[in-house]
């Protein structure tokens, strides 16, 4: 399964690389607002920037709404780097672009997923990932999880190549829960992503064989 962060702070970005467990790099405009990134200059030199600490899978999302205009913004996006992924979201017009996209040889990432019906449309234009939004999903007590369950079996079913990227991850549980359904990648803030270190045992057992080393060489 592949890792993706989900920020566009750069320190948070660099922890998660120094790990060594790092695929990829998800960011929305909400993100980007957060830290304080705003002006297309400015959002352009941080994709860049974000390029420069990653292996590859960093998300761009499009502004526009319109097909030419996410035509027009997906290519520049994608000519920055080869690591960038244009990130369209479902709606009509990004149905279009991504099949426009996918005929360039552009990789794409259709976000706001939060249907199975919708995820199958993106696969079928071609899209190299889906984003469904499982928080967001059991925010309106609605089973985010079984959405993953279901797109994997469409997927299956006709073999679609389209990655499933489960999004809105709440917690460490959300990740261990889409491995086992088999969701092809997660991405998620940091604090879920270094929660999945930690177990009190761990802890407690570590202490233990410590002090019993040291009592053993006299210290
Ligand atoms: C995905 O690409 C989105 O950036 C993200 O996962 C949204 O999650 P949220 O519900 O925490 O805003």
């Amino acid at each position: 399964m592949k890792f993706f962060i989900d920020t566009a702070n750069l320190a948070q970005i660099k922890e998660a690389q120094d790990l060594g467990i790092l695929d990829g790099v998800t960011t929305n405009p909400s993100l980007m607002a957060k830290e304080g990134i705003s002006g297309d200059a400015s959002v352009i030199a941080h994709y860049k920037t974000i390029c420069d600490i990653v292996d590859d899978n960093v998300s761009a999302e499009v502004i526009a709404t319109d097909f030419e205009g996410m035509v027009k913004e997906g290519e520049a996006l994608a000519a920055l780097n080869p690591k960038i992924v244009v990130k369209v979201p479902m709606i009509k017009e990004g149905i279009k672009a991504i099949k426009y996209f996918s005929g360039k040889g552009i990789r794409t990432n259709c976000t706001l997923i939060f249907s199975a019906g919708q995820a199958l449309l993106a696969a079928k234009a071609g899209a190299t990932y889906v984003s469904p939004f499982l928080g967001r999903l059991d925010d309106i007590s609605t089973d985010g999880l079984q959405l993953i369950e279901d797109i994997r079996l469409i997927f299956d079913n006709y073999g679609y190549p389209t990655q499933i990227l489960a999004a809105s991850i709440r917690g460490p549980l959300h990740i261990v829960a889409c491995a086992k359904l088999g969701a092809d990648v997660i991405t998620a803030p940091l604090a879920a992503i270094t929660a999945l270190l930690k177990h009190p045992l761990t802890d407690s057992g570590l202490a233990t064989f410590l002090a019993d080393h040291a009592k053993a060489a006299g210290k």
